[in-house]
């Protein structure tokens, strides 16, 4: 049985991952992982394709444990794996407590490691992994300090196991889009500080993911979906830290 395993299949990017691979008509399944069951059932309704739903919250082991069983219960060939949980929280240091901080280290970092541990001896030749980083892990991002930080981290890890993965024959990719509307990213990240104030040129999930999974078939290791994004990791490779970091404070109180 060839499957995709899709992490945040409840909304925004990740829901429409799960659309676009279940429209290939190419796999049996499609496994399907968040915490909110209804809206992962409503999911399933509309794709043409069966669907495993799997309601885990990804920062519990337990959650971790429910998808290593049913790998090892149904053994399926994992022919794509899209790691999109994750979350953002816009404020300093004052604004964001600890426990929410920790619980952004555990779901952006954590969480796609494991996912992709357990995945992978379930992978063959010719199979992809694509870790939904952001352009916000190209820079430090003052006022989304651990934020940024958690996707630099995502950012290191899929560049490095895709070295790794090589001889396997299987493709990393880490897609990294800015701004993306039409998600429920942005309202969740406000924490009412106002501390930025514009998402300009947000991209779209439907525009995003297809251009990551083309990406992702033609072997890139870094996909920037959207010209801003693409702007954004060509200037901070050329700029001093410091001057893209200045960049940021200036357009973020625009
Ligand atoms: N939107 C943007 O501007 C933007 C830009 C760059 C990168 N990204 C990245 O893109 C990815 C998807 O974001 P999005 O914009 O699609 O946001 P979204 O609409 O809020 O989707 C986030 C998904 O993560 C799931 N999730 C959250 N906490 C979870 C947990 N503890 N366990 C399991 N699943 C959990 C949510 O489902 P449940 O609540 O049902 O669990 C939801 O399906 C994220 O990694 C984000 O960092 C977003």
């Amino acid at each position: 049985m060839k499957i995709a395993i899709v992490t945040g299949a409840s909304s925004g990017i990740g829901r429409e991952f799960a659309r676009q691979i279940a429209a290939w008509g190419t796999l049996d399944e499609i496994w399907a992982v968040a915490r909110r069951e209804n809206r992962l059932q409503e999911l399933a309704r509309t794709l043409k394709i069966p669907v495993k739903i799997i309601p885990a919250d990804l920062t519990r082991e337990k959650g971790i444990e429910m998808l290593e069983s049913l790998l090892k219960q149904e053994q399926p060939q994992v022919k794509i794996l899209v790691n999109a949980a994750g979350f953002g929280k816009i404020g300093d240091y004052k604004n964001i407590s600890r426990l929410e901080s920790g619980k952004m280290i555990r779901l952006n970092c954590q969480a796609p490691v494991d996912v992709t541990m357990l995945a992978l001896p379930y992978m063959r030749k010719d199979s992809h992994i694509l870790q939904i980083c952001s352009t916000a892990g190209f820079q430090p991002l003052p006022e989304m300090s651990v934020y940024a930080a958690t996707k630099a981290f995502l950012l290191r890890y899929s560049r490095a196991l895709r070295w790794e993965l090589m001889n396997r024959g299987i493709v990393v990719t880490a897609v990294c889009p800015y701004w993306v509307r039409q998600t429920e990213f942005i309202q969740k990240a406000s924490t009412g500080s106002h501390s930025v104030r514009h998402f300009p040129l947000a991209g779209t999930p439907e525009k995003i993911v297809r251009q990551a999974l083309r990406d992702s078939l033609s072997g890139a290791a870094v996909s920037t979906p959207g010209l801003v994004g693409t702007a954004q990791r060509i200037l901070t490779k050329l700029l001093p830290e410091e001057l893209v970091i200045a960049g940021w404070e200036l357009l973020r109180r625009l």
